[in-house]
């Protein structure tokens, strides 16, 4: 299976003309057609890319679970669907740590994506506090099972999950690569347990956290990592485009 490359543009760029130019700028640029490259650009952007023909797939950053009504703000997955999105980024740290998602809401918004037929890329990641106490695998276990709770066998085979350790993201302080695989075949050990050998071996773990184009290879050696979600480094398209190109 080809490697999975996904950019997570978070609040960035602020004008639309910025993002249309870095949208250009993938459009020349990625050629290699051995790696699957998703861009998650913010909501407003989406709808002026839905009708061009990309290379590359969209995504976003975050949904709603309901499909419509008094939820002031929110963006429903319907709405997305419409838009042209194929993936949908759920449980991000940053909204975890700011917004205060918690871990019941990410599990409705993953029914929802799930439900729709698009995919959910589901973060998750200890804190340096739970690291620090040794308590990354109880904690990473914890958080995945609430999330997972009450969706059937068939549908976690279809998620992708992405590794994030919350102390590794925009710090420069990139997790080995080791370390992401012990992670990446940890969740893949709980996977059989709970669902079966057969989700174990199909399920998809990404890892993110400091990625940049002298690094992310070293992730990639290993089939139990089945790709990258990048952050910073995808909003410098060069750069982004040294990551997937070099690949
Ligand atoms: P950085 O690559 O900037 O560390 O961000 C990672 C991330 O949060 C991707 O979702």
């Amino acid at each position: 299976m080809k490697k999975l490359i996904i950019a997570n543009w978070k609040m960035n760029p602020v004008s639309l003309k910025e993002a249309q130019k870095m949208m250009a700028g993938l459009k020349a640029g990625l050629k290699n057609s051995k790696v699957e490259v998703v861009v998650c650009p913010p909501f407003v952007y989406l709808t002026s890319f839905k009708f061009q023909v990309l290379s590359f797939k969209l995504g976003a950053q975050n949904c709603f679970w309901e499909n419509r009504g008094a939820f002031t703000g929110e963006v429903s997955v319907k709405m997305l669907k419409d838009t042209g999105v194929k993936y949908v980024i759920l449980g991000h740290s940053e909204r975890r740590i700011i917004m205060g998602e918690t871990a019941g809401q990410v599990n409705k918004k993953i029914k929802a994506v799930l439900q729709s037929g698009l995919v959910p890329v589901v973060c998750f990641g200890e804190s340096l506090e739970e690291k620090q106490q040794g308590k990354s695998f109880v904690s990473i276990e914890k958080e995945l099972k609430e999330m997972l709770e009450k969706i059937s066998k068939e549908n976690v085979a279809k998620i992708i999950f992405a590794y994030e350790p919350d102390w590794a993201i925009g710090t420069g302080n990139n997790c080995s690569s080791d370390d992401a695989l012990t992670m990446a075949l940890f969740v893949k050990k709980i996977m059989g347990e709970v669902y079966g050998k057969k989700v174990k071996e199909s399920v998809r773990v990404l890892y993110g956290g400091s990625i940049g184009a002298d690094n992310a290879l070293s992730y990639l050696e290993n089939e139990a990592i089945s790709g990258l979600l990048v952050g910073g480094a995808s909003l410098n398209i060069k750069k982004f485009l040294d990551i997937v190109e070099n690949i």
